[in-house]
């Protein structure tokens, strides 16, 4: 039976969507998605490989006989503990060796940290990534998995660089800061057969920086820059082969590489909407889908698109696009047309089936209401509490009125808060009503009904990995 899901699955994916495309499935909203109909929905789409941020056993437990591979995570706090090598085993065991069994669940690759060199981490994780990366692949290994499970580290574009006096591909290398680090750790993944991980974003060169040639950012229409008689005509290759350059400066210019993010955001800033997502993803697709791949490795490239939901849970420390990479709404509805089999026939993916939403309610600003001296006060304390990013410059709620604003940070709150009716008192300042007050561009989404921590199918894979738990004296919490 797995031998024709196997054969099958090639045949519809050679087809439907770019060979080995991946997308990141993050779950940083207020209100998650059921991970069941998120896994149908990958399945719909024929997406057949899943990146996660964690090993979070609900989203496991949806993926378990999904035959999706799947790239699991462990976050950048445990780093620390992973130092300890027993700690790396008991993270193996229970979130790796567990789900291997017929049925279970194909873990392809463990990332060890989320971009823990990235500059405004302050070095923290500088000295912990490698003994932790180190231990994760041995107890793979020992747990006879490693010729399977690859652990890599996905790296921010910024470990590498190329100097300032001679800005092209080839002169790229790792940052003289990091440069330690890097060397054992590519050696270390060179070792174990295991890629090096880079997240890539085209949108990040063009966000804040006002001279960055836009159409770069694109794959259409830029003008070539020349690197010693190769023409770079985007960011995206650019960025790729100086990798390819640093790794090479240091003795590996042959290892896999693994692009574990690229992606462009909808919401949040100017360039942030979905003609620019379509525009950005028009070009992406159809070059993966030839296997072009850049001048300085011209195959194919394994590629993890960010993202698949939009999460309104995230950190806006980066920018308000954090919250709005989803090639899906936050409810699993498509938002843009997009190929993903690189053909460029472009339409709406299929979206989340059966997602069950709030009643259509809606909170709004009073218009009777008379003090408005606490009126900014209380939009402030709305949009702390949930996500008003649509409202910014260059966003879709951005020409809204000043009742409009007020109306929309207070119908993101209430939606947060489930229509609790507490939830649209605002000081006398609100008023819930059933007429859709979306205007325009802009809407006022309803939330859905979110996931709970749920039980059933979970406790299946509890039963099958049961005796192997108890043996190792663990309890669980369900
Ligand atoms: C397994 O992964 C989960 C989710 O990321 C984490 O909370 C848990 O601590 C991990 N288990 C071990 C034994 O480290
Ligand atoms: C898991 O994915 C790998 C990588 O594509 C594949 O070779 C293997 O056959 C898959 N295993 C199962 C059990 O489907
Ligand atoms: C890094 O340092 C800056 C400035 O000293 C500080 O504001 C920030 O909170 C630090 N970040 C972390 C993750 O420690
Ligand atoms: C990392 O380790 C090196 C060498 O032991 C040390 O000099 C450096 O201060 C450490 N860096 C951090 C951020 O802890
Ligand atoms: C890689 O393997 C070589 C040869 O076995 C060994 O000398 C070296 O220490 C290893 N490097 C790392 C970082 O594990
Ligand atoms: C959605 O509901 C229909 C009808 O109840 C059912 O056949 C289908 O399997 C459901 N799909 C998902 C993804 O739950
Ligand atoms: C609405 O809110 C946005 C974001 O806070 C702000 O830029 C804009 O000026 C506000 N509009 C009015 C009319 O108050
Ligand atoms: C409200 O109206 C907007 C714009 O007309 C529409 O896109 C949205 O689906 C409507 N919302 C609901 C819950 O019907």
């Amino acid at each position: 039976m797995n031998l024709l899901a196997l054969v099958v699955g090639f045949g519809i994916m050679g087809i439907v969507v770019v060979d080995g495309l991946g997308v990141n499935w993050g779950t940083m909203a207020t209100h998650k998605l059921p991970p069941k109909k998120v896994v149908q929905m990958l399945k719909d789409n024929n997406i057949n490989k899943v990146k996660i941020f964690d090993a979070d056993e609900t989203t496991m437990s949806a993926l378990t006989g999904s035959g999706l591979e799947v790239m699991v995570a462990i976050p950048n706090d445990q780093l620390k503990v992973m130092g300890s090598y027993d700690r790396a085993k008991d993270w193996v065991h229970k979130n790796v060796t567990r789900y291997n069994f017929n049925g279970g669940v194909n873990i392809t690759f463990v990332a060890v940290g989320n971009e823990p060199f990235l500059k405004s981490y302050n070095g923290s994780f500088i000295n912990l990534t490698f003994p932790a990366l180190q231990n994760i692949q041995n107890a793979l290994n020992e747990a006879g998995l490693g010729s399977s499970v690859k652990a890599t580290v996905p790296l921010n574009a910024d470990v590498y660089d190329s100097p300032s006096s001679n800005p092209v591909p080839s002169a790229g290398r790792f940052r003289p800061d990091i440069i330690g680090q890097m060397t054992q750790i590519v050696d270390f993944l060179g070792n174990n057969s295991a890629p090096i991980t880079i997240n890539i974003y085209p949108f990040l060169s063009l966000y804040g920086n006002d001279d960055f040639p836009l159409n770069y950012a694109f794959f259409d229409g830029a003008k070539p820059v020349d690197d010693n008689g190769v023409a770079y005509t985007n960011v995206f290759d650019a960025n790729f082969d100086t990798l390819v350059s640093a790794l090479k400066a240091v003795g590996h210019g042959d290892m896999p590489i693994i692009v574990g993010e690229v992606g462009w955001p909808t919401e949040g800033d100017k360039h942030a909407n979905c003609g620019s997502a379509y525009r950005f993803y028009n070009g992406l697709l159809p070059r993966l889908g030839a296997n072009r791949g850049t001048p300085l490795r011209p195959t194919y490239i394994e590629v993890y698109l960010f993202g698949l939901l939009d999460e309104d849970a995230k950190s806006i420390a980066p920018g308000a696009f954090e919250r709005h990479w989803g090639i899906f709404k936050f409810d699993g509805q498509p938002k843009f047309p997009i190929d993903l089999s690189g053909q460029g026939q472009n339409k709406l993916l299929i979206g989340a089936e059966n997602v069950t939403y709030q009643p259509k309610k809606w909170c709004m600003f009073n218009p009777e209401a008379k003090d408005l001296t606490k009126l900014a006060a209380n939009i402030d304390y709305a949009c702390t509490f949930s996500d008003c990013t649509a409202l910014g410059y260059g966003s879709s709620c951005n020409t809204l009125d000043a009742n409009g604003n007020a109306s929309y940070a207070f119908n993101m709150y209430f939606q947060v808060k489930n229509q609790d009716e507490d939830a649209c008192i605002f000081q006398g300042l609100a008023t819930i009503t059933t007429k859709n007050i979306s205007q325009g561009q802009c809407n006022f989404p309803i939330q859905i009904v979110a996931s709970t921590a749920s039980s059933f199918s979970s406790s299946l894979v509890l039963l099958i990995a049961g005796v192997w738990f108890l043996l190792s004296g663990v309890m669980f919490e369900v």
